[in-house]
Protein backbone atom coordinates (compact mmCIF):
# COMPACT_ATOMS: atom_id res chain seq x y z
CA UNK A 1 0.00 0.00 0.00
CA UNK A 2 1.46 3.63 -0.99
CA UNK A 3 0.71 6.03 1.94
CA UNK A 4 -2.22 8.58 1.28
CA UNK A 5 -2.73 6.59 -2.34
CA UNK A 6 -5.38 3.86 -1.45
CA UNK A 7 -5.78 1.18 -4.66
CA UNK A 8 -9.68 0.98 -5.13
CA UNK A 9 -10.41 0.12 -8.38
CA UNK A 10 -7.99 -2.73 -10.11
CA UNK A 11 -6.96 -2.18 -13.87
CA UNK A 12 -9.60 -4.99 -15.46
CA UNK A 13 -12.86 -3.19 -13.91
CA UNK A 14 -11.19 0.01 -15.41
CA UNK A 15 -10.90 -1.36 -18.60
CA UNK A 16 -14.16 -2.73 -18.25
CA UNK A 17 -15.59 0.61 -17.57
CA UNK A 18 -13.96 2.61 -20.72
CA UNK A 19 -14.30 -0.37 -23.32
CA UNK A 20 -18.18 -0.31 -21.82
CA UNK A 21 -18.40 3.60 -22.05
CA UNK A 22 -16.41 3.67 -25.78
CA UNK A 23 -18.38 0.94 -26.93
CA UNK A 24 -22.30 1.99 -25.87
CA UNK A 25 -21.27 5.65 -27.36
CA UNK A 26 -20.63 3.93 -30.73
CA UNK A 27 -23.33 1.97 -30.54
CA UNK A 28 -25.71 4.76 -30.32
CA UNK A 29 -23.60 6.96 -33.25
CA UNK A 30 -24.39 4.30 -35.80
CA UNK A 31 -27.90 3.40 -34.15
CA UNK A 32 -29.57 5.71 -37.18
CA UNK A 33 -28.21 4.66 -40.21
CA UNK A 34 -28.49 1.38 -41.72
CA UNK A 35 -24.86 1.84 -43.58
CA UNK A 36 -23.45 1.88 -39.75
CA UNK A 37 -25.78 -1.28 -38.95
CA UNK A 38 -22.69 -4.12 -38.33
CA UNK A 39 -21.18 -1.80 -36.38
CA UNK A 40 -24.21 -0.82 -34.31
CA UNK A 41 -24.67 -5.02 -33.80
CA UNK A 42 -20.80 -5.59 -33.08
CA UNK A 43 -20.72 -2.98 -30.23
CA UNK A 44 -24.15 -4.57 -28.82
CA UNK A 45 -22.82 -8.01 -28.83
CA UNK A 46 -19.35 -6.30 -27.74
CA UNK A 47 -21.62 -4.73 -24.49
CA UNK A 48 -23.28 -7.62 -23.55
CA UNK A 49 -19.91 -9.58 -23.88
CA UNK A 50 -18.57 -7.00 -21.61
CA UNK A 51 -21.65 -7.02 -19.25
CA UNK A 52 -20.70 -11.45 -18.76
CA UNK A 53 -17.22 -10.22 -18.18
CA UNK A 54 -18.81 -7.76 -15.32
CA UNK A 55 -21.59 -11.07 -13.82
CA UNK A 56 -17.93 -13.11 -13.85
CA UNK A 57 -15.63 -10.99 -12.14
CA UNK A 58 -18.18 -9.67 -9.87
CA UNK A 59 -18.01 -13.67 -8.62
CA UNK A 60 -14.67 -13.91 -8.93
CA UNK A 61 -12.63 -10.63 -8.56
CA UNK A 62 -11.80 -8.73 -5.11
CA UNK A 63 -14.85 -8.39 -2.68
CA UNK A 64 -15.12 -4.39 -4.11
CA UNK A 65 -15.98 -5.65 -7.31
CA UNK A 66 -18.59 -7.85 -5.78
CA UNK A 67 -21.96 -8.76 -7.32
CA UNK A 68 -23.79 -8.76 -3.71
CA UNK A 69 -22.23 -4.95 -3.66
CA UNK A 70 -24.22 -3.80 -6.65
CA UNK A 71 -27.52 -5.77 -5.56
CA UNK A 72 -27.02 -3.76 -2.04
CA UNK A 73 -27.26 -0.64 -4.01
CA UNK A 74 -30.15 -1.33 -6.06
CA UNK A 75 -32.35 -3.01 -2.98
CA UNK A 76 -30.94 -0.16 -0.84
CA UNK A 77 -31.80 2.48 -3.42
CA UNK A 78 -35.16 1.19 -3.18
CA UNK A 79 -36.11 1.32 0.53
CA UNK A 80 -34.55 4.40 0.80
CA UNK A 81 -37.26 6.10 -2.06
CA UNK A 82 -39.88 3.64 0.31
CA UNK A 83 -39.02 5.54 3.22
CA UNK A 84 -38.71 8.74 2.16
CA UNK A 85 -41.81 8.58 0.83
CA UNK A 86 -43.12 7.93 4.28
CA UNK A 87 -41.19 10.52 5.84
CA UNK A 88 -43.34 13.35 7.03
CA UNK A 89 -41.18 16.15 6.32
CA UNK A 90 -38.28 17.12 4.05
CA UNK A 91 -35.91 17.16 7.44
CA UNK A 92 -36.46 13.37 8.15
CA UNK A 93 -35.16 12.47 4.91
CA UNK A 94 -31.31 11.81 4.45
CA UNK A 95 -30.91 13.42 1.59
CA UNK A 96 -26.76 12.64 0.89
CA UNK A 97 -27.48 9.23 1.34
CA UNK A 98 -30.12 9.06 -0.57
CA UNK A 99 -27.82 10.83 -3.69
CA UNK A 100 -25.74 8.23 -3.84
CA UNK A 101 -27.67 5.28 -3.75
CA UNK A 102 -29.82 6.56 -6.18
CA UNK A 103 -26.99 7.56 -8.19
CA UNK A 104 -25.33 3.92 -7.19
CA UNK A 105 -28.63 2.30 -8.35
CA UNK A 106 -28.04 4.52 -11.81
CA UNK A 107 -25.07 2.74 -12.54
CA UNK A 108 -26.54 -0.66 -11.90
CA UNK A 109 -29.42 -0.03 -14.52
CA UNK A 110 -26.62 0.82 -16.78
CA UNK A 111 -25.39 -2.73 -16.73
CA UNK A 112 -28.97 -4.35 -16.41
CA UNK A 113 -30.41 -2.41 -19.40
CA UNK A 114 -27.77 -4.19 -21.90
CA UNK A 115 -29.85 -7.54 -21.24
CA UNK A 116 -33.19 -6.58 -22.80
CA UNK A 117 -31.43 -3.90 -25.66
CA UNK A 118 -29.28 -7.24 -26.71
CA UNK A 119 -32.39 -9.56 -26.93
CA UNK A 120 -34.30 -6.95 -28.39
CA UNK A 121 -31.53 -5.77 -30.86
CA UNK A 122 -31.11 -9.52 -31.75
CA UNK A 123 -34.92 -9.77 -32.69
CA UNK A 124 -34.92 -6.92 -34.64
CA UNK A 125 -32.01 -8.14 -36.83
CA UNK A 126 -32.91 -11.65 -36.93
CA UNK A 127 -36.24 -10.78 -38.37
CA UNK A 128 -34.82 -10.16 -42.03
CA UNK A 129 -34.03 -13.80 -42.09
CA UNK A 130 -37.03 -15.37 -39.89
CA UNK A 131 -39.76 -12.45 -40.06
CA UNK A 132 -40.29 -12.09 -36.22
CA UNK A 133 -39.67 -9.48 -34.47
CA UNK A 134 -41.86 -6.52 -35.24
CA UNK A 135 -42.31 -2.28 -35.32
CA UNK A 136 -43.51 -2.88 -31.03
CA UNK A 137 -39.31 -4.19 -30.18
CA UNK A 138 -38.17 -1.63 -32.42
CA UNK A 139 -39.79 1.20 -30.82
CA UNK A 140 -39.01 -0.91 -27.12
CA UNK A 141 -34.95 -0.95 -28.33
CA UNK A 142 -34.93 2.37 -29.46
CA UNK A 143 -36.79 3.65 -26.13
CA UNK A 144 -34.22 1.74 -24.17
CA UNK A 145 -31.28 3.22 -26.13
CA UNK A 146 -32.84 6.42 -25.45
CA UNK A 147 -33.14 5.59 -21.48
CA UNK A 148 -29.55 3.67 -21.50
CA UNK A 149 -28.47 7.36 -22.98
CA UNK A 150 -30.50 9.22 -20.46
CA UNK A 151 -28.70 7.34 -17.07
CA UNK A 152 -25.17 8.04 -19.00
CA UNK A 153 -25.69 11.61 -19.22
CA UNK A 154 -26.85 11.66 -15.10
CA UNK A 155 -24.01 9.63 -14.49
CA UNK A 156 -21.54 11.29 -16.35
CA UNK A 157 -23.04 15.00 -15.01
CA UNK A 158 -22.77 13.30 -11.23
CA UNK A 159 -19.38 13.19 -11.63
CA UNK A 160 -18.91 16.02 -13.13
CA UNK A 161 -21.29 18.36 -10.72
CA UNK A 162 -19.54 16.27 -7.36
CA UNK A 163 -15.97 17.23 -8.91
CA UNK A 164 -16.79 21.22 -9.15
CA UNK A 165 -18.41 21.07 -6.04
CA UNK A 166 -15.64 19.07 -4.07
CA UNK A 167 -12.94 20.84 -6.70
CA UNK A 168 -11.31 17.43 -6.63
CA UNK A 169 -11.82 15.60 -9.94
CA UNK A 170 -13.86 12.69 -9.66
CA UNK A 171 -13.37 10.79 -12.70
CA UNK A 172 -9.61 10.38 -11.63
CA UNK A 173 -10.29 6.94 -10.00
CA UNK A 174 -11.78 5.38 -12.93
CA UNK A 175 -8.22 5.65 -14.81
CA UNK A 176 -5.70 5.56 -12.33
CA UNK A 177 -7.41 3.23 -9.62
CA UNK A 178 -6.39 5.23 -6.58
CA UNK A 179 -8.24 7.91 -4.56
CA UNK A 180 -6.36 10.24 -2.20
CA UNK A 181 -6.21 9.99 1.56
CA UNK A 182 -5.51 7.67 4.52
CA UNK A 183 -6.82 3.59 4.72
CA UNK A 184 -6.15 0.49 3.54
CA UNK A 185 -6.17 -0.34 -0.48
CA UNK A 186 -9.46 -2.19 -1.42
CA UNK A 187 -7.52 -4.18 -4.17
CA UNK A 188 -4.12 -5.89 -3.77
CA UNK A 189 -3.01 -5.93 -7.33
CA UNK A 190 -3.40 -4.07 -10.32
CA UNK A 191 -4.26 -7.52 -12.44
CA UNK A 192 -3.01 -5.54 -15.81
CA UNK A 193 -2.70 -8.70 -17.56
CA UNK A 194 -6.75 -9.63 -17.06
CA UNK A 195 -7.24 -5.77 -18.03
CA UNK A 196 -4.74 -6.74 -21.20
CA UNK A 197 -6.29 -10.06 -22.33
CA UNK A 198 -9.82 -7.77 -21.88
CA UNK A 199 -8.58 -5.74 -24.41
CA UNK A 200 -7.07 -8.61 -26.96
CA UNK A 201 -10.84 -10.56 -26.70
CA UNK A 202 -12.54 -6.99 -27.70
CA UNK A 203 -10.44 -5.85 -30.10
CA UNK A 204 -10.57 -9.69 -31.66
CA UNK A 205 -14.37 -9.75 -32.00
CA UNK A 206 -14.93 -6.53 -33.14
CA UNK A 207 -11.97 -7.17 -35.68
CA UNK A 208 -13.37 -10.69 -36.95
CA UNK A 209 -17.10 -9.48 -36.95
CA UNK A 210 -16.35 -6.33 -39.29
CA UNK A 211 -13.40 -7.83 -41.42
CA UNK A 212 -15.32 -11.09 -42.12
CA UNK A 213 -19.34 -10.38 -40.94
CA UNK A 214 -22.18 -13.05 -40.41
CA UNK A 215 -23.53 -14.59 -43.63
CA UNK A 216 -26.21 -11.89 -45.44
CA UNK A 217 -24.43 -9.07 -42.44
CA UNK A 218 -22.72 -6.91 -45.71
CA UNK A 219 -26.15 -6.63 -47.45
CA UNK A 220 -27.94 -5.53 -44.40
CA UNK A 221 -25.29 -2.39 -44.62
CA UNK A 222 -22.42 -2.74 -43.53
CA UNK A 223 -19.67 0.03 -43.27
CA UNK A 224 -18.44 -0.90 -47.20
CA UNK A 225 -21.03 -2.02 -47.79
CA UNK A 226 -24.32 -0.60 -50.16
CA UNK A 227 -27.20 0.40 -48.57
CA UNK A 228 -29.53 -2.09 -47.88
CA UNK A 229 -32.99 -3.15 -49.92
CA UNK A 230 -34.34 -5.26 -47.31
CA UNK A 231 -37.18 -6.80 -48.79
CA UNK A 232 -34.59 -8.08 -51.85
CA UNK A 233 -32.60 -9.98 -48.53
CA UNK A 234 -35.06 -11.42 -46.53
CA UNK A 235 -34.62 -15.04 -48.23
CA UNK A 236 -31.39 -16.80 -48.64
CA UNK A 237 -29.61 -14.59 -50.77
CA UNK A 238 -25.64 -14.70 -50.54
CA UNK A 239 -22.99 -12.39 -51.55
CA UNK A 240 -20.28 -14.84 -51.13
C1 LIG B 1 -16.53 10.84 -19.21
C2 LIG B 1 -17.31 9.82 -18.98
C3 LIG B 1 -17.32 8.97 -17.73
C4 LIG B 1 -16.66 9.08 -16.54
C5 LIG B 1 -15.66 10.15 -16.12
C6 LIG B 1 -17.06 7.97 -15.71
C7 LIG B 1 -16.60 7.72 -14.44
C8 LIG B 1 -17.01 6.71 -13.61
C9 LIG B 1 -16.63 6.53 -12.22
C10 LIG B 1 -15.68 7.45 -11.45
C11 LIG B 1 -17.23 5.42 -11.75
C12 LIG B 1 -17.11 4.84 -10.33
C13 LIG B 1 -18.43 4.84 -9.60
C14 LIG B 1 -19.09 6.19 -9.46
O1 LIG B 1 -18.45 7.15 -9.00
O2 LIG B 1 -20.30 6.28 -9.78
C15 LIG B 1 -18.01 4.87 -12.84
C16 LIG B 1 -18.76 3.71 -12.77
C17 LIG B 1 -19.49 3.18 -13.83
N1 LIG B 1 -19.69 3.78 -15.05
FE1 LIG B 1 -18.85 5.50 -15.71
N2 LIG B 1 -17.95 7.21 -16.41
C18 LIG B 1 -18.15 7.78 -17.64
C19 LIG B 1 -18.97 7.33 -18.64
C20 LIG B 1 -19.72 6.18 -18.58
C21 LIG B 1 -20.59 5.70 -19.62
C22 LIG B 1 -20.83 6.40 -20.98
C23 LIG B 1 -21.13 4.53 -19.19
C24 LIG B 1 -22.10 3.58 -19.88
C25 LIG B 1 -22.92 3.85 -20.79
C26 LIG B 1 -20.62 4.27 -17.87
C27 LIG B 1 -20.92 3.18 -17.10
C28 LIG B 1 -20.48 2.95 -15.82
C29 LIG B 1 -20.79 1.75 -15.07
C30 LIG B 1 -21.63 0.58 -15.56
C31 LIG B 1 -20.16 1.89 -13.83
C32 LIG B 1 -20.17 0.88 -12.69
C33 LIG B 1 -19.02 -0.08 -12.84
C34 LIG B 1 -19.22 -1.27 -11.92
O3 LIG B 1 -19.05 -1.12 -10.70
O4 LIG B 1 -19.56 -2.33 -12.45
N3 LIG B 1 -19.76 5.30 -17.52
N4 LIG B 1 -17.88 5.68 -13.95
C1 LIG C 1 -26.71 -2.75 -26.17
C2 LIG C 1 -26.62 -1.57 -26.71
C3 LIG C 1 -27.53 -1.06 -27.80
C4 LIG C 1 -28.01 0.22 -27.85
C5 LIG C 1 -27.76 1.34 -26.86
C6 LIG C 1 -28.85 0.31 -29.03
C7 LIG C 1 -29.54 1.45 -29.41
C8 LIG C 1 -30.34 1.53 -30.53
C9 LIG C 1 -31.17 2.67 -30.88
C10 LIG C 1 -31.30 3.97 -30.05
C11 LIG C 1 -31.78 2.38 -32.07
C12 LIG C 1 -32.79 3.24 -32.82
C13 LIG C 1 -32.19 4.01 -33.94
C14 LIG C 1 -33.25 4.85 -34.63
O1 LIG C 1 -33.92 4.31 -35.49
O2 LIG C 1 -33.38 6.04 -34.26
C15 LIG C 1 -31.34 1.06 -32.48
C16 LIG C 1 -31.72 0.42 -33.65
C17 LIG C 1 -31.38 -0.87 -33.98
N1 LIG C 1 -30.59 -1.73 -33.24
FE1 LIG C 1 -29.73 -1.34 -31.47
N2 LIG C 1 -28.85 -0.92 -29.68
C18 LIG C 1 -28.04 -1.79 -28.96
C19 LIG C 1 -27.77 -3.11 -29.26
C20 LIG C 1 -28.19 -3.78 -30.41
C21 LIG C 1 -27.91 -5.17 -30.73
C22 LIG C 1 -27.10 -6.12 -29.84
C23 LIG C 1 -28.50 -5.42 -31.93
C24 LIG C 1 -28.52 -6.68 -32.75
C25 LIG C 1 -28.18 -7.84 -32.39
C26 LIG C 1 -29.15 -4.21 -32.37
C27 LIG C 1 -29.84 -4.06 -33.55
C28 LIG C 1 -30.50 -2.93 -33.94
C29 LIG C 1 -31.25 -2.81 -35.19
C30 LIG C 1 -31.42 -3.90 -36.26
C31 LIG C 1 -31.81 -1.51 -35.21
C32 LIG C 1 -32.69 -0.89 -36.28
C33 LIG C 1 -34.12 -0.93 -35.90
C34 LIG C 1 -34.98 -0.28 -36.92
O3 LIG C 1 -34.87 -0.62 -38.09
O4 LIG C 1 -35.74 0.63 -36.52
N3 LIG C 1 -28.95 -3.23 -31.40
N4 LIG C 1 -30.48 0.56 -31.53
Amino acid sequence: MLANRRLVIDAPMRMFHWLFALSFAGAYATADSDHWRLVHVTLGYTLAGLLGFRLLYGVVGPRSSALGVLVRKLTGALHWVRSAWRAPTPQGVNWRQGQNLLMSAAVALLLLAVLPLTLSGYAIHDEWANGWGGEAVEELHEWMGNAMLAVALVHIARIAGLSALRRKNQALPMLTGRVEGPGPDLVQSHRRWLAALLLGCVVAFVAWQLISPPAGARERGAPTGTPPDATEHRGHHRED
